[in-house]
């Protein structure tokens, strides 16, 4: 792949590039844009290093792909509700994300994408896995294929927010989605179950169900689908959520990985 403005290191043949040439506190000019809607298209989660945006700034380059969506069940920040806090130290009884998961697939329009900035990373460790989910539905059998064509899914956030969030009275997001899901700009098809959210297949018995999904779930952490990011301090990964899972590694505990997310709005799989 050429770009014309920025440079482009894939990290795996499958997954996973990372992109110089690029201040994300911009301006950008509409050339870079174009380049990294392409490269986000060609690799599905790209990365930048020594990145120094500020709230406004952060929230500037996620609109740059789509208007930026609100958590639906983690509150952002009292100025900017579209940021959320992404931190972990001595005192925290978990972290975001530590299951593999696609962002909110809870939602009725689950997001596109998100953006991450940590300013603050361990030593060592605190790494990030994302793997490619068109890359895990291609691996499928043509029989697997064809079984799972038309079935659907139920994406529950109750079972993961509420043991969290004890104190808090309200009921999540429950949506149904497909099981394969077509990406919107490339047209491939992706697997779109994930163990943090899915919770059952609609058109099968619950043994039956519960079979598949777990097959699916290990299915998609096969090392071969797989980008593992190292962190540096003021790096950002930008992720897209339609044809991605990612797993946050809590392997640092007591140190502190701080940063801001924001995340930008989707639409309806098909
Ligand atoms: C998340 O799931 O959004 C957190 C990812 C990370 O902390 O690396």
């Amino acid at each position: 792949m050429s770009y014309q403005t920025i440079s482009v290191r894939p990290l795996t043949l499958r997954i996973g590039a990372e992109v110089e040439g690029v201040d994300i506190a911009g301006p950008l000019s509409n050339a870079q844009v174009d380049d990294l809607h392409r490269a986000i298209a060609d690799h599905q989660v790209i990365f930048f290093r020594d990145q120094q945006p500020n709230r406004d700034q952060l929230k500037a380059f996620g609109r740059l792909f789509g208007d930026l969506a609100i958590h639906s069940a983690v509150p952002g920040l009292d100025d900017h509700p579209e940021i959320v806090a992404i931190h972990a130290d001595a005192d925290s009884k978990f972290v975001a994300g530590e299951d593999w998961h696609s962002d909110l697939t809870c939602d009725a329009e689950p997001p596109m994408g998100s953006i991450l900035w940590l300013h603050t990373v361990p030593e060592v460790g605190g790494d990030t896995l994302f793997a490619s989910m068109y890359d895990a539905y291609e691996a499928l059998s043509p029989r697997m294929k064809a079984y799972l064509d038309g079935l659907t899914a139920e994406h529950d956030a109750n079972p993961v927010y509420r043991p969290l969030f004890p104190d808090v009275d309200k009921r999540y997001a429950c949506n149904i989605h497909p099981v394969v899901r077509t990406h919107p700009v490339t047209g491939r098809k992706s697997l779109f179950v994930n163990s943090s959210y899915t919770t059952r297949i609609m058109e099968l018995p619950k043994p039956e169900s519960d079979a598949v999904l777990n097959f699916l779930y290990q299915h998609v952490t096969n090392p071969k689908f797989q980008v593992r990011f190292r962190w540096r301090p003021n790096s950002v990964a930008f992720w897209d959520n339609r044809c991605t899972q990612h797993l946050a590694v809590w392997d640092y505990f007591p140190q502190t990985r701080s940063g801001l997310r924001v995340t930008v709005a989707g639409t309806k799989p098909y």
